[in-house]
């Protein structure tokens, strides 16, 4: 008897285990592949694409070295800049004004306790890239913070800094789609082939 529960623990160990090895990064247990589709897969990316070019994202993504403000995009007021560890240079550090949570009010600094901009040396910029030039970024490991697209998708869906653009406090406008949307389109991207749009693609 105790032997049959030995080797049923072993046995039950040993699948965990090569359930594990089997879930590659690309698909993993929870993300499971869909037939490979680039139609599909590219149409998921464009409606993906809006969001990340929506202000409450690109604010954050810039092309430049200072945040950006506003549903017009505009340069953060104050000369705040990104700094090494994009969290702000010298005396303007961004926890200086950014709470871990937003102040309420309009024009009030919003907040996260991760506040911050991408770091100097993995910039992560939306801003100016057109959806080809995006979809590649996002997906290469070297852009995107040494992600596997598994991870892509989770930090899209469940990061709590990317959760800030949908209650980003008082007068700020939401992203075009609610975040469960949005994550599932990420999902399909990713499952139907995660391809990039053509050179074409507007
Ligand atoms: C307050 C600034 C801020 C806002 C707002 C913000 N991000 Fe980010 N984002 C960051 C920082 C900082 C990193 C890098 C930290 C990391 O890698 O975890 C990052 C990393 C990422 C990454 C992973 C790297 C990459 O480019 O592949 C993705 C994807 C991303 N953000 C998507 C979004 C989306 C989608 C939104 C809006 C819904 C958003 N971000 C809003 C600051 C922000
Ligand atoms: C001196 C205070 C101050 C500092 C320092 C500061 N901010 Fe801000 N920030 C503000 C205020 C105030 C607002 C709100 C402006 C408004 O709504 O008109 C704001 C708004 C923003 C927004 C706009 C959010 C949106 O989507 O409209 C971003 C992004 C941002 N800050 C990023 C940063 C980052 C990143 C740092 C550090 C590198 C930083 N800020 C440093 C005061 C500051």
């Amino acid at each position: 008897m105790k032997k049959i529960i030995v080797i049923t623990g072993i046995l039950f160990i040993a699948s965990l285990v090569m359930l594990s090895f089997r879930a590659e990064p690309v698909t993993p247990a929870n993300y499971p592949a869909l037939p490979r589709d680039s139609v599909g897969s590219v149409k998921a990316f464009m409606s993906v694409y809006k969001v990340l070019m929506s202000s409450r994202c690109m604010n954050c993504h810039p092309s430049g070295e200072s945040p950006l403000q506003g549903d017009d995009n505009h340069i953060h007021t104050m000369n705040v800049k990104r700094g090494v560890d994009g969290k702000g240079l010298y005396a303007a550090r961004c926890s200086n004004c950014h709470q871990a949570e937003n102040t309420a009010g309009l024009h009030m600094p919003p907040g996260n306790p991760k506040w911050g901009l991408p770091p100097a040396n993995m910039r992560m910029v939306f801003q100016g890239r057109t959806p080809r030039q995006l979809a590649l970024q996002l997906l290469d490991p070297k852009q995107n913070g040494g992600r596997t697209k598994a991870q892509l998708i989770d930090h899209m869906a469940k990061d709590d800094l990317v959760g800030w653009a949908w209650h980003p406090g008082d007068g700020r406008t939401l992203p075009p789609m609610s975040r469960p949307a949005f994550a599932a389109q990420v999902r399909l991207w990713i499952a139907k082939g995660a391809y990039a749009p053509s050179i074409k693609t507007k």
